[in-house]
C-alpha cells in the first residue's frame, strides 16, 4: 500500500444518486453523475488511504483496489453505510441522496389509463445526520451541499446541523461546474465558522483539497 498522509487510514466514500422505485421500470432520482465521488476515491487512494465506496447507480467504473458496494435506494445506502461506518476513520458523504421516496412501490408496471398519476412521497431519513450522531471520537465526517445559491450563514447552520467537520458547498446554478461536469467550485466550511472558497478546478484537485483541509491529524498508527 502506498505511503502518504492518509496511510493507515480507512476512508469511506458515498457517491452517485439514489433511485427510488415507483414500479419495476420507473424511479425518482437526481442528476448526480458520481464524478465527484470517484475523484474523492482516487484522491484518498493517492494519499495512501484504504478506500471503501458505497455508490448509487452510475455509469462509472471504480478504480481497482477499492471495495465497492453498489446500492440503489436511500434506505439501502443507509443500511450499508451504517454497517461500514464504525470501521472507518473518515466518511465523505458525496452521494446525492434522494430526499423523497414513493410511499409504496408497485410490484408490476403501472399501465397508462389517461388519468395521470398522483404520487405520494415520503421523506427519506438524513443518513449523514444519523451517522454523525453515532460517531466515535476521532472519526471525521465530510458532507456536501448542492445549493442554487451560496449563503454562508445558512451553510454554516447546515454544517452544524449535520454534525460534520467539513461541509463542501457548491452552486448548482453554474453550468460550468457541478452535475456531470469534470470541474467544480466550492466553499469549504467548518463548524467553527472557518470558510475557504475554492475557485473552479478539476474535481480531482478539489478532492485533494478536501482531504488537505480535514481537521484530522494524519498520524498513521503503524508508521509513527
Ligand atoms: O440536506 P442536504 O440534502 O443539502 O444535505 C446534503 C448532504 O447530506 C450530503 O452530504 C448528502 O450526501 C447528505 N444527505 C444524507 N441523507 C439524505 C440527504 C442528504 O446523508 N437523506
Amino acid at each position: 500500500r502506498s505511503q502518504g498522509p492518509l496511510s493507515g487510514r480507512h476512508v469511506l466514500v458515498s457517491s452517485g444518486p439514489t433511485y427510488e422505485p415507483l414500479d419495476p421500470v420507473r424511479f425518482i432520482g437526481n442528476r448526480s453523475s458520481g464524478l465527484m465521488g470517484l475523484a474523492l476515491v482516487r484522491a484518498a487512494r493517492e494519499l495512501g488511504a484504504r478506500v471503501t465506496l458505497v455508490t448509487g447507480p452510475t455509469a462509472l467504473s471504480s478504480p481497482p483496489d477499492v471495495e465497492v458496494h453498489a446500492v440503489e435506494t436511500a434506505l439501502e445506502m443507509k443500511e450499508r453505510l451504517e454497517n461500514l461506518f464504525p470501521a472507518c476513520d473518515i466518511l465523505v458523504m458525496a452521494a446525492a441522496v434522494s430526499d423523497y421516496r414513493p410511499t409504496s412501490a408497485m410490484t408490476e408496471k403501472r399501465k397508462k389509463n389517461g388519468r395521470g398519476w398522483s404520487l405520494d412521497l415520503q421523506e427519506n431519513p438524513d443518513i449523514l445526520k444519523g451517522l454523525a450522531a453515532r460517531r466515535r471520537p476521532g472519526q471525521c465526517l465530510v458532507g456536501f451541499a448542492a445549493e442554487s445559491s451560496l449563503d454562508r450563514e445558512k451553510l454554516l447552520e447546515k454544517c452544524r446541523a449535520k454534525g460534520v467537520d467539513l461541509l463542501v458547498a457548491n452552486d448548482i446554478s453554474n453550468p460550468l461546474t457541478g452535475f456531470g461536469s469534470s470541474e467544480n467550485e466550492a466553499l469549504l466550511l467548518r463548524p467553527d465558522g472557518g470558510c475557504l472558497p475554492v475557485s473552479r478546478r478539476s474535481k480531482d484537485a478539489l478532492a485533494r483539497m478536501i482531504f488537505e483541509n480535514l481537521p484530522f491529524r494524519p498520524s498513521p498508527p503503524n508508521n509513527a
